[in-house]
């Protein structure tokens, strides 16, 4: 499903000539960040931590998170950034220096910005979803087509080195679940308020008119809006739903989808549940799959996806806490692996395989709990780290992309449908057109 991206050539930089020619053949990649919200500065917080980082500009619109930005940089590295409020400045006065941009901002603004960097000779990291927009998500994969460069997505977890190991190791090389039939996956959230601002920082109307914003309320919670994001399946599900095609190296079939607006009263339904048909599996197996986003309530918690077959089921999460496997109390004993214990003693997992209860021996009795080991490398860092680092890999032309334009509409064309269904009410197919930008 996945293709390597085109790998960056160019010049060698002399130290004397870091802001004045591209450096894709070099060790320093010269850096624009644009957009400092939120997820800007968790990203911030890995971008420092990468060394051959040179940031040239930082841009928002909102003058505090520019400032914080430019802070944050010169505290942290030294390095004293442009600031900017339209990125097209950053466009005009920096392209031919800037290996790449970081694009954070809400996702109305993803196309218009991913396609003029990538029109400039710009490599761009844009985080999801692509677009608000099918069409949006579209022009961006023609657009980097065109333009030759790199545009990886920032769904995070096509780099996660838990989410390789559990993909690679567990569920294709051992095939510890067996044949897997179901896959279920959620995030439920508690009821969070509306977000606020200092009143002393407003941005002037026309400003916020010139960027497309209504008023303060749009501009802070853009999520919430049609014509701006898409509500909670495509902010948080677009997360989770790659996870399963990516992982059962299939696309589904059809998605019949419910959506509830009852609680907020949004543009966007706060609650969704999906169902995804596969009709196929690596495995070469039909699998159903169950995904809710939930907004309104935590219920039992957490954010995982999890793959059940007939000898286990494997439970992955961001948080290396929620990440489990549990064994089937009958594994198919024809299954090679149906006894774990030579997995744990070669250190594949963790976990005792004697952690059964005996005393419940009734029709479902309590199933074994195993972990995974502890030191896969890489998975003590920031969880958006390795995605960056993979993308500053190709942009030296070390590696290809884990998540590039043509994976992330494939994913992402899921969740769009996904969201009609809800909206519509009515079960939807895909056709195989639905994954690819045609031209
Ligand atoms: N990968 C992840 O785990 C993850 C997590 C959260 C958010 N996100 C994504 O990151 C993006 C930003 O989300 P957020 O939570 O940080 O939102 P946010 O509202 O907190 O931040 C957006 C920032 O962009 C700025 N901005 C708005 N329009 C702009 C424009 N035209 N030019 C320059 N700056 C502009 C705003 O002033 C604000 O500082 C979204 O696309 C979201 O889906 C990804």
């Amino acid at each position: 499903m996945k293709t390597a991206g085109i790998a960056g050539g160019g010049l060698i930089l002399s130290s004397g000539l870091l802001r004045a020619q591209k450096n894709t053949g070099g060790k320093t990649i010269n850096l624009a960040l644009v957009g400092i919200g939120a997820q800007g500065e968790r990203l911030l917080d890995s971008l420092l931590k990468i060394p051959n980082l040179n940031f040239v500009a930082v841009c928002d619109i909102w003058k505090p998170r520019c400032t914080y930005g430019f802070r944050r940089v010169f505290r942290e590295m030294k390095q004293k950034p442009e600031q900017y409020e339209d990125y097209k400045d950053v466009i005009k006065n920096h392209a031919k220096e800037l290996d790449a941009v970081i694009i954070a901002t809400p996702d109305l603004w993803h196309s218009p910005m991913t396609c003029d960097f990538l029109e400039a000779g710009v490599n761009v990291y844009c985080e999801k979803m692509m677009s608000d927009t099918i069409e949006g998500a579209k022009k961006m994969v023609l657009a980097a087509r065109k333009s030759g460069k790199l545009l990886q997505i920032g769904h995070q977890r096509n780099s996660n080195p838990r989410y390789l190991y559990a993909r690679n190791r567990l569920l294709r090389d051992v095939q510890i679940c067996g044949k897997i039939t179901a896959c279920n996956g959620q995030w439920n959230r508690a009821v969070a308020k509306d977000l606020t601002w200092p009143k002393n920082q407003e941005i002037p109307s026309e400003t916020l008119q010139k960027y497309g914003y209504k008023d303060m309320t749009q501009f802070r919670n853009w999520r919430w809006f049609k014509g701006f994001g898409g509500g909670a399946i495509s902010d948080l599900g677009a997360h989770q739903i790659d996870i399963f095609a990516w992982f059962l190296g299939a696309r589904p079939k059809s998605v019949m989808a419910s959506g509830s607006r009852a609680y907020f009263k949004k543009d966007w339904a706060e609650n969704v549940m999906c169902i995804f048909d596969y009709e196929n599996s690596f495995q070469d197996m039909p699998v159903q799959v169950f995904y809710q986003v939930l907004t309104t309530t935590s219920g039992t918690g957490g954010y995982w996806e999890t793959f059940m077959g007939d000898n286990g089921t494997l439970q992955i999460s961001e948080s290396p806490k929620l990440t489990k496997l549990y064994k089937e109390h009958n594994a198919v004993p024809s299954f090679e692996e149906s006894d774990w214990t030579p997995l744990v003693e070669s250190g594949v997992l963790s976990g005792n395989p004697e952690n059964q209860d005996p005393k419940n021996t009734g029709p479902s009795p309590d199933l074994k709990q195993f972990y995974f080991p502890s030191g896969i490398p890489g998975s003590d860092k920031p969880i958006h780290m390795p995605h960056l680092e993979n993308f500053f890999g190709a942009v030296r032309g070390e590696n290809g992309l884990n998540c590039d334009a043509e994976h992330a509409f494939e994913a992402e064309a899921m969740v769009f449908k996904a969201r009609e269904s809800a909206e519509t009410g009515q079960k939807l197919f895909f056709e195989p057109s639905d994954f690819v930008v045609e031209g």
